[in-house]
């Protein structure tokens, strides 16, 4: 089938390239010139594993191509994907202007009949809008659907997820867009959920809240944990085994972070309240997630006291492991409080350096692992790659002034770690 794809992201790009290698004839558009023209050099504007290999493939095999305009994307699509950011306001709502001028602009090239798939991230009730909107700006009598159809991958690993998806999500109303969108995912067809479109939407959001409530229930339980002598990391082993549980997203830490969890928690929330319920419970989850953060501040501060012109290496920019997004990271909002506190901050991160360096000025950043650690007072891991869980602790300790560590993310063990004669304190153990 011929697919395009407005938003050329992490979403847009891999769904993009994900249509091609199944086999459609598919067209990523993008308004950003200088992202298309680096995709059709055969560069990647983002990292994420495998993605760069998948788009060179299919590049070759001229099954997935680049433009800019959303004319080039009506012309060619018979199925046409929304995939354009919905970035926080702050209100807490998300920002839906995007959506509103693709959707203006779909209308503008509407001359015969496609079906417009909402992937990104919207609140319940958006399909309604788009499709009034598309109404409005079309030709009378322009026909097509408006399909939700929300993304679950996750960064890091948003090729296998893609090809290995635990649902596929349809909204559909007519059986024309419907058909469309299960041929258009035939070889997931035994995965495919048909809905309607408002379930679908709060199927997205309500999927992201529950994942962000397994996460602060999990650092709560954290909290008692380091109030109790327990170890979280045991109790959610313990939790995990129940097959009703399972062990995902249990993992306690700083609490979460990335462009997705911590907005859409909030659009959750605001939604909820414009349709009249106070969703009390997210706003608790949101409560413990920020708290997490300062958690773990305090503990820097207890480890060294007053921090200026403390020397702290923070190992870990990134959200999360094996992305270079560094967007609502934690990492990043540890460095810029220790940076206001007045400590002489070194970051290292193996994928998102420069993007941190577009976000954070005031700082250091370390052109590799070891050299933010020289001299250090105290090294504070916020992502968990696993070159930094590999880590030789003799070099580790040999080049920091004090081995001392506050690991964000649980990587090493307590019990070795004092034995090898480091001060190191973790998260609810
Ligand atoms: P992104 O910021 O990486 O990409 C959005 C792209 O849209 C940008 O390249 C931007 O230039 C482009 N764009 C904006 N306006 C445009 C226009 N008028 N015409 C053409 N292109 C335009 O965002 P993302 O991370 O890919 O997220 C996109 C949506 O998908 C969001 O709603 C997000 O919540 C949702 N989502 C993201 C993920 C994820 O892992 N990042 C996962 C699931 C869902
Ligand atoms: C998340 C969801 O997992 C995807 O299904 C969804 O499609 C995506 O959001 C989205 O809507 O954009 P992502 O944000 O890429 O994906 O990453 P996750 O692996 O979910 O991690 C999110 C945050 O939670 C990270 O900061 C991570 O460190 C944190 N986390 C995750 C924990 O603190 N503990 C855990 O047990 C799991």
């Amino acid at each position: 089938m011929k697919v395009s794809v407005i938003g050329t992201g992490y979403v847009g790009l891999v769904s993009g390239a994900v249509f091609a290698e199944l086999g459609h004839d598919a067209l990523c558009v993008d308004n950003d010139e200088r992202k298309v023209k680096m995709l059709e050099q055969g560069h990647m504007p983002i990292y994420e594993p495998g993605l760069e290999e998948l788009v060179a493939k299919n590049r070759a095999a001229k099954r997935l191509r680049f433009a800019t305009t959303i004319q080039e994307a009506m012309e060619h699509g018979d199925v046409v994907f929304i995939c354009v950011g919905t970035p926080p306001l702050p209100s807490g709502a998300p920002d839906l202007s995007y959506v509103d001028a693709v959707s203006r602009d779909i209308a503008k090239h509407l001359t015969k009949y496609r079906v417009i798939v909402e992937k990104s991230t919207v609140p319940v009730q958006t399909g309604e809008k788009v499709k009034l909107t598309i109404s409005k700006y079309a030709k009378a009598g322009s026909e097509f659907d408006v399909v939700s159809n929300p993304e679950f991958l996750r960064e890091g690993s948003a090729v296998a997820d893609a090809f290995n998806p635990d649902r596929i999500v349809i909204g559909a109303e007519t059986q024309r867009a419907k058909d469309m969108m299960l041929n258009l995912y035939d070889k997931f067809r035994d995965k495919c959920v048909v809905v309607d479109i408002k379930s679908s939407e709060l199927i997205k959001h309500a999927s992201n809240s529950f994942l962000a409530l397994k996460i602060s229930f999990i650092n709560a339980v954290a909290n008692i944990c380091e109030l109790s002598g327990a170890d979280v990391t045991q109790v959610a082993r313990g939790m995990g085994l129940d097959q009703r549980i399972g062990p995902q997203f249990l993992y306690a830490g700083l609490g979460y972070g990335g462009s997705c969890f911590p907005k859409d928690v909030d659009a959750f929330v605001d939604i909820s309240a414009k349709l009249g319920y106070d969703f009390h419970l997210l706003r608790e989850v949101q409560r413990i997630n920020h708290v997490q953060l300062e958690k773990f501040l305090k503990k820097i501060e207890q480890e060294l006291w007053m921090l200026r012109d403390k020397k702290i290496a923070v190992w870990g920019l990134a959200f999360k492991p094996n992305t270079d997004d560094v967007r609502e990271s934690p990492a990043i909002k540890i460095c810029a409080a220790l940076r206001d506190a007045g400590a002489k901050v070194r970051a290292f991160d193996p994928k998102g350096q420069e993007n941190a360096k577009s976000v954070l000025a005031g700082i250091e950043f370390s052109p590799d692992m070891w050299h933010a650690l020289e001299g250090a007072d105290l090294l504070a891991i916020c992502t968990e790659w696993d070159e930094f869980r590999k880590a030789d602790f003799a070099r580790i300790k040999k080049l920091m002034a004090h081995p001392t560590i506050v690991d964000g993310r649980n990587i090493w063990d307590p019990v070795e770690m004092k034995k090898m004669g480091f001060a190191y304190r973790s998260v609810g153990r």
